[in-house]
């Protein structure tokens, strides 16, 4: 087993950092936030994640993992340090690698025995090589250093789980040494790792992530034709499932892809195609088909009324998909300031998401409207004249068709996940708008 630091304790940092400790490894986390770390060593988890809590105190408890700002100590004498900051995306659409910089130089400054550097970070191709010349330019003690790419392919939501059972451990390496040593690190998981070079993995991140982000963009991009031309694009997605080549994940169509992934990643390859002289004309159209998307419901619900202005309003999901509390580039950021802006009396409600929108959007007046959060669905349905469905959580599915017809003052629903069956909602005397169907 081997002595591991992480930097960084987001959704990638500290998920590693917690897997790594469950099959064995001795871990130190490193997070320049005091507070954060000082949560983090009571076992409480700084994000919302199924099982991530119990898992973090079971390995503190079992003094397989701590929590620190010091990141002197916690790299000096690691056999392993993993970067799994963040890379946020800039105004040009480029990843911002100042925090992957910032880590390279404290590492440089640092360690004092071999060390392997792991970057989880999806970071564009060739970061790499310059991370290693970087700690190399900055090295104080004579050891040696290698840096190896090591992309993550969690999802929020199901991000231990995606961790534990992984389909594959891409591994992205320049020598044996690194090689060998990143799969002994990796062996207790026993899944399969796919062994690359260091810009193979970090194109395989971005090539996989646009992959999806293209596929969901295509299959809104059929919705919308379906709609045109009388098919139904749940049949379709069916019909379609059944061929393995295509599969059946991820064809779902709606209101297009959001988080904290896809919008970032299709950007920043397009941004790396660019810098190379090169149009990536696929994932510009999946970037151009996703703007679009977002707000369609909007869109048909505007030209379904007169006006907004002084309706009550039920928004029905905030977060970007279930299962988490993010709300980053999901389709209630771009839809909410709208239906404000036109004067609506918004009422939103979501199971986990509320918090983080409302430091976008607090309660209370904006524009010429009101945005006022909800306790639970019901409560945001009562007498309202509309109601937009942006999250497919079960507390929203729960909501039955009648409900929708017994609770608003006028039963218009515009439902962005297809969460009902279209006769459904007839045969409650619901108007119902959805995606790709003939509603
Ligand atoms: C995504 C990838 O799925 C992970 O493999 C990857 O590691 C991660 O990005 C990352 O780069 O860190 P995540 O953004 O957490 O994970 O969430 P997804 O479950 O992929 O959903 C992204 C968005 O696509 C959501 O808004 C979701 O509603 C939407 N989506 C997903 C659809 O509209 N249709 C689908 O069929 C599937």
């Amino acid at each position: 087993m081997f002595k591991i630091a992480v930097a960084g304790t987001g959704y990638v940092g500290l998920v590693a950092g917690v897997c790594l400790a469950e099959v064995g490894h001795q871990v130190i986390c490193v997070d320049v936030d005091e507070n954060k770390v000082n949560a983090m060593k009571s076992g409480l988890s700084p994000i919302y994640e199924v099982n991530l809590e119990a898992l973090m105190q079971k390995n503190i408890a079992a003094g397989r993992i701590d929590f620190t700002t010091d990141y002197q100590d916690a790299y000096k004498d690691a056999d392993a340090i993993f970067i799994g900051v963040g890379t946020p995306e800039q105004p040009d659409g480029s990843a911002n690698l100042a925090n992957i910089a910032t880590v390279a130089r404290q590492i440089a400054e640092s360690i004092r025995k071999d060390c392997l550097v792991i970057v989880k970070s999806t970071v564009p191709v060739g970061t790499n090589d310059k991370v290693e010349q970087f700690i190399h330019d900055f090295l104080v003690h004579d050891v040696k250093v290698e840096v190896a790419s090591n992309p993550e392919f969690l999802a929020q939501g199901s991000a231990v789980h995606d961790t534990l059972h992984a389909e594959r451990i891409i591994i992205g390496t320049a020598s044996k040494w690194a090689e060998e040593l990143l799969m002994e690190i990796y062996e207790p998981f026993r899944l399969p790792i796919v062994s690359v070079t260091r810009r193979s993995a970090e194109m395989i991140k971005y090539a996989s992530n646009d992959f999806l982000a293209l596929k969901i963009s295509y299959m809104n991009d059929i919705a919308n034709l379906c709609e045109r031309v009388g098919a139904d694009i749940q049949d379709v997605i069916e019909g379609m499932s059944f061929d393995t080549r295509i599969g059946s994940r991820f064809l779902k169509a709606g209101i297009g892809y959001g988080g904290s992934c896809f919008p970032k990643d299709t950007k920043a390859l397009q941004y790396m195609a660019r810098q190379h002289g090169y149009e990536l004309r696929t994932v510009s159209a999946a970037i151009d088909v996703n703007h679009d998307q977002k707000t369609i419901l909007y869109h048909k619900a505007s030209a379904r009324l007169i006006t907004f202005n002084g309706l009550k309003v039920a928004v029905l999901g905030l977060t970007f998909k279930p299962g988490t509390d993010d709300v980053r580039e999901a389709a209630s950021l771009a839809n909410v300031p709208l239906l404000l802006d036109q004067g609506a009396d918004v009422y939103a409600f979501d199971p986990a998401g509320t918090l983080n929108f409302s430091k976008h959007f607090p309660e209370g007046e904006h524009g010429n409207g009101r945005l006022t959060f909800a306790t639970n669905a019901m409560e945001a349905l009562e007498a309202a004249n509309v109601c937009f469905i942006f999250t497919e959580w079960d507390e929203i599915k729960a909501v039955s068709p009648v409900d929708y017809n017994q609770r608003m003052r006028t039963p218009l629903v515009f439902d962005g996940r297809n969460l009902y069956e279209v006769e459904a909602m007839e045969q409650a005397g619901v108007e119902y708008y959805s995606i790709g169907r003939n509603s």
